[in-house]
């Protein structure tokens, strides 16, 4: 410290006058003068999430979607339409303005609707930040206030990107989001979140916000392919792995019916792992993630990271698939889960149809430095959950290399022919 101040009395004289003002402005407050004035307050805010799930929501009798956005009269309501919906349901507009007004010839208040778009659909909307520009311009075009509301039709992907436009317009403009993928319907409509990659990083950009409302229609799940419909299954795995044995027995019961898309089986299964999300979010105690452990995101350091060095060509769900096996592997070798529970996870996944490996798992310096992108996404200290049981988990501080390097090696054992 002396040797210190004697540079700054010794140094040249720029440097001494700055490095004098640095001394008197930090010290010579702390030693002489009081806080003139500390206003620390706490208060909180209470929020509501409307979840609604149905079956052919636009059809002029169904009054779930109308219900949400009959708030007051004189609202307007702007819809972004997921390109690959739209090309499945070329219709989804001119069904969305008959319904709207059918509902208005019924009496009710619904909002007017000012236009339907079309943005960018699948991990492709979060690489860049062309759908939330294109948000903010419609919803300055059709002078969306915010108590309007912004309508998000697609999977968890548009629903992100959407949704970080529509909490940026006014500073948040409501969002109802219509999720038509399995993943979006049972995990990402329930979010608190959105989110854009950007910097090779996965959600690197995005804003805490809670939607209006969530209006679920399965009708949408008929025209998704089969790798997007299984994919959203990891999902359900994760949450019934980390909160519900009864829910993982009945997925591992159905995974032959759901593998061939029987909707029976499916939806039980999506209906629970979207509620036990949502209770996690209101009972949870921390929708912000302000602590340092995310619980949701089993499975998920690995799986955000094996996404970003695939260049995002790998669905989320089956990183998400493959994350939870490598957890897994590893939680056995580190003696936390039993070998039994681990088979039943891997044979449950992979009667699901989902992945367990992927080459690039191999690159193992990689896929590691996703440890500390996670960390420092959450702030403060490394806190990864793994498995105790089925239906316990634990949280752990630090991974062991060598054991995630085992892990991924047994994995591609696995995946061997
Ligand atoms: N905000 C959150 O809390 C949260 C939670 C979980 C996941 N997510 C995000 O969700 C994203 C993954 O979402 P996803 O699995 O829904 O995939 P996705 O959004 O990438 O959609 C998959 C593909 O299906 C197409 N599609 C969507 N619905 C369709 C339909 N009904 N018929 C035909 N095609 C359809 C899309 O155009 C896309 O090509 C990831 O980016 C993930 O990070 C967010
Ligand atoms: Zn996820």
């Amino acid at each position: 410290m002396r040797a210190c101040l004697r540079c700054v009395v010794a140094g040249p004289k720029p440097w001494r006058i700055a490095l004098r003002r640095g001394i008197f402005l930090s010290i010579e407050p702390m030693l002489a003068r009081p806080i003139a004035m500390q206003l620390d307050r706490s208060f909180q805010v209470d929020f509501k999430h409307r979840v609604r799930m149905t079956r052919d929501a636009l059809h002029p009798d169904n009054a779930t979607l109308s219900s949400v956005l009959c708030d007051s009269p004189d609202r307007r309501v702007i819809a972004f339409v997921d390109s690959g919906v739209h090309q499945a349901h070329p219709d989804l507009g001119d069904r969305l303005a008959n319904y709207l007004g059918a509902r208005a010839a019924l009496g009710e208040s619904v909002p007017q609707l000012r236009a339907v778009e079309i943005v960018t659909g699948g991990e492709a909307a979060k690489n860049s930040l062309d759908v939330c520009e294109q948000v903010l311009a419609a919803t300055d075009r059709h002078g969306i206030d915010r108590k309007s509301f912004i309508l998000a039709i697609g999977g968890g992907a548009v629903l992100d990107a959407v949704g970080f436009g529509a909490t940026l317009a006014h500073r948040g403009v409501r969002l109802v989001r219509m999720p038509t993928t399995t993943l979006a319907m049972d995990d990402a409509a329930m979010g608190v979140k959105n989110g854009l990659n950007q910097f090779g990083k996965k959600n690197f950009v995005g804003t805490f916000s809670v939607p209006w409302a969530v209006v679920s229609d399965e009708c949408f799940l008929a025209t998704l392919s089969d790798r997007h419909f299984l994919a959203g299954f990891s999902e359900a795995v994760k949450i019934a792995c980390l909160k519900d044995p009864a829910l993982f027995a009945q997925i591992e019961g159905d995974a032959p019916r759901i593998r061939s898309r029987d909707l029976g089986a499916a939806m039980p299964i999506i209906s629970r792992s979207a509620q036990l999300h949502l209770d996690h979010i209101a009972d949870g105690g921390d929708p912000f993630e302000l602590q340092e452990a995310r619980p949701l995101d089993f499975g998920h350091w690995a799986a955000h990271k094996l996404e970003s060095m695939s260049n995002y060509t790998i669905a989320h769900g089956d990183a998400v698939a493959i994350g939870i096996a490598l957890d897994c592997q590893y939680a056995v070798r580190a003696k936390l889960l039993s070998a039994n529970d681990q088979t039943r996870i891997e044979r449950c996944l992979k009667s699901l149809g989902l992945p367990l490996h992927h080459p690039l798992l191999a690159q193992t310096d990689q896929l590691v430095r996703g440890l500390e992108e996670f960390r420092e996404h959450l702030g403060g200290g490394l806190t990864i959950t793994l498995l105790r049981s089925i239906g316990q988990s634990v949280e752990v501080h630090a991974m062991d290399r060598a054991i995630v390097t085992a892990s991924a090696q047994a994995l591609a054992a696995l995946a061997a022919p």
